[in-house]
């Protein structure tokens, strides 16, 4: 309760300077973390993946969104006829809530047909393979002792390996990583029928590298690490500055799905994307306990965020979550069927004209009547932010919640008659979310 009120004081405070001093602290500290980091074999990838980043990116935003929302529209109608039928259609007492679930959810088959998974994701990510089409790599082993040359069966042997690989687990286990897990391209990290947790430990990196799927696992404690030599791929290995205890830090990376993680109380954010990455969906999480919740670029001054492209989708921000689900800059952000039941400070904030549809979300204002407000500008006068689109369509506010809009309709595209059931969120967002977070599958049954 006294942690609260601080957070509170120091919120107000902050308005009262419009927190200058703390902005141009946020933008040194990316660039003073890394800027050790990029020797020339840092610089080439980021060369590399910057380009990635750019064929990644969708010219055409409205396009990707449109289709998303047309697909749970039809969902939405499946429901109903679910409902209406009493689930004495084949297939369709299936508990899967929502079209990404569905896709592999009612598979009772699915643990032999783990890589139909890749098949699933939906909005800016939509691309993303991970490992598909690659072996399976089953990690045996929870230990993290050589950052090096990291024993075959570790998290950190798979993970670095050049070839596309669908990684799986023999058990379930608790992983405390060492130093940060730094990911090669063409990864699956797959923890269903297991409880697998990344813990205590530092968080993993995606950085300069594209075509990763994170699916199934708790990411919770995650604290900053000194650094030192790690290996960062199968050829190579160098020095690394102190990690910033992030969950998940996707920097610079592209075509990156993350779903059905649990993740909590990490000490920087549990899920940060920066430095120009895209193609990203983040769907079907559940967070709690956590103050800087999603941070999508972390400079102002950082223009190459421009071709950001997020997807949020069914993710359930829960318990104890105080601020940025997410905050944004310079990108643009669909944050769609989400239900946010928790917030402190605010929901969704940003600066720097990044474009936010917010689309038939569920947002539950907490009791603090000053912290009713769903949206939060920073670093700018109204003059300024008028401009930003921000939109909200077809959300549900309770308990005095309200977005403040800004910027243009949004005009050029479709809404059909199914878009508007899609938007009707007071009654779906909560079943559209109810699995969010990791699943107890269990090997042999539908999940
Ligand atoms: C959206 O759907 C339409 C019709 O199914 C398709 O022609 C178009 O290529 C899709 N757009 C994207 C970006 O996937
Ligand atoms: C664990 O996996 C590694 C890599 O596949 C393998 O070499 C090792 O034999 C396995 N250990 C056990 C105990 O299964
Ligand atoms: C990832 O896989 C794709 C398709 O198999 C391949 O073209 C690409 O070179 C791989 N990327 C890396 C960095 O290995
Ligand atoms: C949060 O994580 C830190 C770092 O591991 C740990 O010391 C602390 O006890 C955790 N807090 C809670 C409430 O679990």
């Amino acid at each position: 309760m006294a942690l609260k009120n601080e957070i509170l004081l120091l919120y107000f405070v902050c308005l009262a300077l419009t927190c200058i001093d703390a902005n141009i602290l946020e933008n040194d500290k990316y660039w003073t973390n890394h800027e050790q980091e990029f020797d020339g074999y840092w610089k080439q990838r980021a060369e590399i993946a910057k380009n990635d980043n750019l064929k990644a990116y969708f010219p055409d935003p409205y396009e990707v969104s449109g289709n998303f929302t047309s697909a749970i529209s039809e969902y939405v109608i499946v429901l109903i006829i679910n409902v209406i039928f009493k689930g004495r259609i084949r297939g369709a007492a299936c508990m899967a809530t929502n079209p990404i679930d569905r896709c592999w959810r009612c598979d009772p088959n699915w643990a032999n047909n783990r890589q139909k998974l890749a098949d699933c994701v939906q909005g800016f990510g939509r691309n993303t393979i991970g490992g598909k089409g690659g072996k399976f790599y089953v990690v045996n082993d929870s230990s993290d002792g050589d950052l090096l040359s990291p024993k075959p069966g570790t998290i950190r042997h798979a993970v670095t390996r050049t070839e596309p690989l669908w990684i799986i687990f023999s058990r379930s286990m608790v992983i405390k990583l060492q130093q940060e897990l730094i990911m090669a391209s063409n990864k699956t990290i797959d923890g269903r029928g297991f409880d697998v947790q990344i813990a205590n430990g530092a968080g993993i990196t995606v950085q300069f590298i594209k075509n990763v799927i994170i699916h199934g696992i708790k990411v919770y404690n995650t604290v900053v690490k000194t650094g030192g030599m790690i290996r960062d791929s199968e050829t190579h290995y160098g020095f690394r500055t102190q990690s910033d205890g992030d969950g998940i830090s996707i920097f610079g990376a592209s075509n990156i799905w993350i779903d059905h993680v649990s993740m909590r109380n990490c000490s920087d954010g549990l899920i940060d994307a920066i430095m120009g990455s895209t193609a990203i969906t983040i769907s079907n999480g559940h967070y709690t306990d956590h103050n800087e919740v999603m941070l999508f670029g972390a400079s102002d001054s950082y223009t190459g965020d421009k071709i950001m492209q997020i997807t949020l989708a069914f993710n359930h921000y829960g318990k104890r979550c105080v601020q940025r689900m997410p905050r944004a800059r310079h990108g643009f952000v669909h944050v769609v069927n989400n239900d946010y039941t928790h917030w402190e400070m605010y929901a969704i904030g940003g600066s720097k004209n990044p474009t936010i549809i917010s689309e038939g979300n569920r947002f539950i204002a907490p009791e603090n009547r000053f912290a009713k407000e769903i949206t939060k500008r920073e670093y700018a006068e109204e003059s300024i932010w008028k401009n930003w689109q921000w939109r909200s369509i077809n959300d549900e506010y309770l308990n005095g919640a309200f977005f403040v809009q800004s910027g243009a309709e949004l005009k050029n595209r479709p809404f059909s008659r199914e878009d508007m059931i899609t938007a009707k969120p007071g009654t779906y967002v909560g079943r559209l979310t109810r699995f969010a977070g990791v699943l107890p599958c269990k090997i042999g049954q539908p999940c």
